[in-house]
């Protein structure tokens, strides 16, 4: 792996950074105090081409590689997760899925306009009773002569309230375990499709989460993504995608706490000197950067893999479970060097440990990846009983 970004993928990076300079950062704090999905932010970011990032310029994408797609997303990561988990969602958990499982047909029906933002899309694979164990899905589709009805209900689903269009992924046949499960494409404003906001979370204040209640939801036999019985395998590819994408956020956390931190530090006094010149810090903030460099690592790893075209949901497992963990881990160490400032949300530092606190339970807990890791290592499966 050649780990020299081309002038290209600098430039990619550069305009990202920028782009949350000037437009995200100066927002971030009032989003999140007046838990605010900022519309009008998400269509800045389309029009960045980050919504499509690693679609084909061709279906309206960016055209992306995978590696740049993570440099734009840590530079989003580092000014707010909540916009962050607008392109995590909408890029890899919708439009890749559409892109890798659709039909031509749906790739020029749908990713032109998510990629554009006129649309946003959502991923309804979680259920009340259906977390990690995402096979054993509740809802169901029946066949009908027109296609299918679907009732059941999906929780925790980003963006819901707002998306036009909705993965939903549906038992058929409960006798087949997840060969029966399907994913359709559901347009949001069909009869049935109820949509309802989760309150009072602990951080992610700027983003939509809510449930979702299906009553005979109708879909086409068009609107099906991928195979009958597919389904399980488009949400598992699907989310080989977001995990790398909220990875790379986390390394945008990471960061943000180290440059967070050096600058407190270098302003910050105490004993009549600033506290950057005490030990103790310094070990904070190289405990922080030693997690940052690490974490990005493996998010370039995984992703110079998936342009590779190489087998990468172990790798991209090792890159979430690190990046997540690591970003809550500097969150906690840059409060610790802001002390009281910390607390209170004048500084970013406040919302990156409120905001990272989800990304080791969303897309997959990071109990999930070591278990993926250890069966990729030993070959076995703990799920199953022995
Ligand atoms: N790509 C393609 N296919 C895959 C795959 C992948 N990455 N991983 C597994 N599969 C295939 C397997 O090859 C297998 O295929 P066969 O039937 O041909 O053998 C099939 O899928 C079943 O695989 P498993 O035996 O591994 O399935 P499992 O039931 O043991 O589940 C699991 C594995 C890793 C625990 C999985 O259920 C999982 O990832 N759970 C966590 C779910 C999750 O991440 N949910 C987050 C939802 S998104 C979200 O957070 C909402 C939001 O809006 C942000």
């Amino acid at each position: 792996m050649d780990f020299e970004l081309t002038d290209e993928q600098r430039l990619i990076r550069d305009t990202a950074r920028e782009f949350t300079d000037r437009e995200i950062i100066m927002q971030s704090r009032e989003n999140a105090r007046n838990h605010r999905f900022d519309v009008d932010l998400v269509r800045k970011v389309a029009e960045q081409g980050y919504l499509g990032a690693i679609v084909p310029t061709e279906y309206g994408g960016a055209g992306l590689d995978y590696l740049s797609y993570g440099l734009v997303v840590e530079e989003i990561g580092r000014g707010d997760s909540a916009i962050r988990t607008v392109i995590s969602v909408q890029t890899s958990l919708v439009c890749s899925g559409i892109l890798k499982h659709g039909t031509e047909e749906q790739k020029r029906k749908y990713l032109p306009k998510l990629c554009s933002g006129e649309w946003i899309g959502c991923f309804g694979l979680t259920e009340p009773d259906t977390g990690s164990d995402a096979a054993n899905q509740r809802t169901r589709a029946k066949k009908t002569d027109n296609g299918w009805v679907i009732n059941g209900a999906k929780m925790w689903i980003s963006m819901a309230n707002y998306a036009k269009v909705a993965l939903i992924f549906a038992q058929t046949d409960p006798d087949l375990g997840h060969k029966g499960i399907a994913c359709f494409i559901v347009d949001t404003d069909q009869p049935g499709f109820k949509p309802a906001t989760i309150e009072h979370k602990m951080g992610l204040h700027a983003s939509d989460t809510a449930s979702i209640a299906l009553e005979d939801v109708e879909v086409s036999d068009d609107d099906v993504l991928g195979e009958v019985g597919g389904g399980f395998k488009v949400a598992m590819s699907n989310l080989d995608s977001g995990r790398y994408s909220v990875a790379a956020g986390c390394v945008g956390i990471c960061r943000g706490c180290v440059e967070e931190s050096v600058k407190y530090a270098k302003e910050r006094e105490q004993f009549g000197r600033p506290i950057a010149s005490f030990q103790l810090v310094q070990a904070m903030i190289a405990d922080m950067v030693l997690k940052t460099d690490a974490s990005r690592m493996l998010v370039w790893r995984a992703g110079w893999m998936k342009d590779k075209g190489l087998p990468n949901t172990t790798e991209t497992s090792v890159a979430k479970l690190h990046a997540t963990e690591a970003s809550l881990e500097c969150a906690n160490l840059a409060i610790q060097v802001h002390g009281g400032a910390g607390y209170v949300d004048d500084h970013p530092v406040e919302r990156y440990y409120r905001d990272a606190r989800v990304t080791t339970l969303y897309e997959g807990t990071s109990q999930i990846q070591k278990l993926i890791i250890g069966r990729a290592m030993t070959g076995v499966n703990a799920l199953v009983p022995a």
